[in-house]
């Protein structure tokens, strides 16, 4: 039996990575804060369904010594390193420790498995971001990195730290650059959930209005259960190699917004406010990926569109607002 290692398995992607990997036949262990483990009802909700299938280590992405522990005791053939502070936004307001802590997790991580797990294959969940202030649209595994965010420069550190472990120590070490990718279990502060979650409420009369920041901005919106997909085919390749995975289509906040209440029964002029202090201090106006390398190499496509995207993440937020849910 394979056995797998997730950082960040009580995220989003690590919730969709760790039924796939289940599903495969994998023994999947995650690694978990401390403070989670104390509270499986909050904390823990996106995997609490398969709390008994996983085996959960306490550890933290600013300490070596867990990092290193736990990989000497489970020896993982894969490692999916996907936690981080992944929110944007927040990097502006605490730059040391957005840049602290993706940065040095990353370099713990690689740097306990050359030591006691050298055969391991290794994942790390670099960042459309990275291309920030783009230099050509769509972006290719080619396009120059111009990053725009504390988050950014910590995901384009990842991204080097991984290629040097790659070519410097011969670890089997990917990266796949991921554009935006949501679904019904994302965070509440990103803005497609805060988008659904705001017209669900309002639908049920808890909300009256939804603050937004940038409407024009552009993203390249993909399903997270799709792209958890291209991780694992990433470590089953012959050889190590970097990846962008997106659906090679992009379309303004605006247009989520309006397809969103759309989909509610609800015209969005009416309720949405935008509010200045919600705009970030240097924006990524346009991100749009070209995925020919994966799917020529890893023969993998996007399934999900924009549209049955939206449709899934508003449908499920109207059933968790309604009474009977
Ligand atoms: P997410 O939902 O925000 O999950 C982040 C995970 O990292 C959580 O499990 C969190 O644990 C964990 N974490 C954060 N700080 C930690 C620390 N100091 N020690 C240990 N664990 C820590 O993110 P996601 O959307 O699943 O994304 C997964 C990865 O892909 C992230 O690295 C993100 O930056 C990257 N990425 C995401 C996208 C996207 O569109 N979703 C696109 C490109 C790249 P807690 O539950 O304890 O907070
Ligand atoms: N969060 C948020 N909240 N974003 C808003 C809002 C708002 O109220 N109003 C407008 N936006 C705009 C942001 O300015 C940004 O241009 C866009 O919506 C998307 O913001 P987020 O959903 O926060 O995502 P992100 O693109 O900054 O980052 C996500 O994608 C990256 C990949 O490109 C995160 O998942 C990152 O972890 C990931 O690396």
């Amino acid at each position: 039996m394979k056995r797998a290692l997730i950082t960040g398995i009580t995220g989003q992607d690590g919730a969709y990575l760790s039924r796939l990997l289940l599903d495969k036949g994998y023994e999947v262990h995650g690694i978990v804060r401390r403070v989670a483990l104390e509270d499986p009802e909050h904390r823990l909700w996106r995997i609490r369904s398969i709390l008994k299938k996983v085996i959960l280590h306490s550890g933290s992405l600013e300490s070596y010594a867990s990092l290193f522990d736990i990989v000497e005791k489970i020896k993982p053939d894969e490692c999916y390193h996907l936690a981080a502070q992944s929110f944007v936004s927040y990097s502006f307001e605490d730059e040391f420790s957005t840049i602290n802590t993706n940065i040095n997790g990353t370099h713990f991580i690689l740097s306990a498995l050359k030591n006691k797990a050298p055969k391991c294959k290794f994942y790390f969940a670099a960042s459309s971001e990275q291309f920030g202030k783009v230099r050509k649209t769509p972006q290719t595994e080619e396009t120059p990195f111009h990053p725009r965010s504390p988050y950014g420069i910590s995901k384009v550190a990842g991204y080097e730290l991984t290629r040097n472990y790659r070519e410097a120590y011969n670890i089997f070490a990917c990266s796949g650059i991921l554009f935006n990718h949501e679904s019904p279990m994302r965070g509440y502060e990103f803005v497609t959930r805060k988008i659904t979650n705001g017209a669900a409420r309002i639908k049920a009369g808890l909300a009256k209005e939804l603050q937004l920041g940038n409407l024009d901005a552009k993203r390249d919106w993909g399903f997270a259960g799709d792209y958890t997909e291209a991780m694992f085919l990433m470590l089953q390749q012959p050889e190590p190699d970097d990846y962008v995975i997106a659906t090679g289509e992009t379309h303004t906040v605006r247009e989520f917004v309006e397809l969103a209440f759309g989909h509610a029964g609800l015209d969005w002029k009416k309720y949405v406010k935008q509010d200045e202090a919600l705009f970030r201090p240097a924006e990524v106006n346009i991100l749009c990926g070209d995925y020919s390398k994966a799917q020529k190499k890893l023969h993998w496509k996007p399934k999900v569109n924009f549209k049955d995207l939206v449709r899934m993440m508003v449908e499920e937020d109207l059933k968790l607002v309604s009474p009977h849910s």
